[in-house]
């Protein structure tokens, strides 16, 4: 990387975003700022001027073009390049297909998750063409290596991630560019709250079994410092993705009866 270089963070108003903007600042490099809670980008812009840092914060809604134009123009504008894109902007709403709104549910985590990352690359493309150095680094999921009951358009939408990263990657990579994917288990951040996750059998995935957005943050940093193609944290998960593809009947047949039986009888007898 160059000496102060710039990163862009899409979701930087909380959680992993958030996170990875107080570390790469503290290491020295000049951060953007995107989402669209503003006051939150604006607090932590000058936490992080406090510490001697520089930061930009830029609203943005990753659903609407032309925000999306306008924060790769703006970010260009003020520092005059982007050494790393870290499109990290997203959210999940976890319920069961038919109770999901069209709109809001399904075309939004399209929108936000796919399309405005698509979007934003676009936009900084030319640039990064132009220079023949950035590094893109796109916020899968494990959703996006296994795909599980009510993560149906979540994990539709980091599959998808997945399928523009590694494709980008093989298009980008003789300009000098580079493309990675990065794929964590659960985070303990707001994600929870705004996916409304509710299980009418209580059961839960214990929370001392998520990373926390630190430990998301510094994966990030070790993946811009030294860029692999897909990085999935933590590293054991890659078990799942191995038994997905090898025995895909056995995780059918053990998630419909662990999961969706239990789930879908206490419903019914509600
Ligand atoms: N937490 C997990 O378990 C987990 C696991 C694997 C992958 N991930 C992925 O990690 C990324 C970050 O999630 P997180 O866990 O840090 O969740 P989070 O704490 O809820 O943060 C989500 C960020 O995305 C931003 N965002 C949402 N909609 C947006 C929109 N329309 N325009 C611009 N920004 C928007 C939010 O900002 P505003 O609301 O201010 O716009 C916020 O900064 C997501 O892509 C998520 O899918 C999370």
């Amino acid at each position: 990387m160059s000496p102060q270089p710039v990163i862009l963070i899409t979701g930087a108003s909380a959680g992993i975003g958030a996170a990875t903007a107080r570390l790469f600042a503290q290491k020295g490099c000049r951060v953007v700022l995107a989402a669209r809670r503003m006051a939150r980008l604006q607090a932590l812009a000058e936490d992080i001027r406090l510490q001697g840092g520089q930061a930009l914060p830029v609203e943005t809604d990753m659903s609407q073009l032309e925000d999306v134009q306008a924060l790769a123009r703006a970010a260009l504008e003020q520092y005059g390049q982007v050494d790393v894109l870290f499109n990290n902007a997203g959210f999940g709403r976890l319920d069961w297909l038919e109770n999901l709104d069209p709109l809001k549910d399904v075309q939004g985590q399209i929108q936000v998750n796919l399309t405005g990352m698509i979007w934003l690359t676009q936009a900084l493309l030319p640039h990064m063409i132009a220079r023949r150095s950035g590094h893109v680094i796109n916020m899968a999921s494990v959703a996006g290596m296994v795909a599980t009951p009510t993560y149906t358009v979540y994990a539709a939408t980091k599959f998808a991630v997945r399928g523009f990263s590694e494709a980008l990657r093989r298009e980008v990579g003789i300009h000098g560019i580079r493309v990675s994917g990065i794929y964590p288990g659960g985070v303990d951040t707001e994600f929870a709250e705004v996916a409304g996750i509710h299980r009418t059998t209580k059961i839960y995935t214990p929370r001392f079994m998520n990373l926390s957005a630190e430990q998301v943050a510094q994966a990030v940093w070790r993946l811009a410092r030294r860029p692999r193609r897909m990085l999935v944290i933590p590293w054991t998960l890659r078990v799942a993705g191995w038994a997905n593809l090898v025995m895909p009947g056995v995780l059918d047949w053990a998630i419909e009866r662990l999961f969706v039986a239990p789930e879908r009888r206490q419903k019914s007898a509600q």
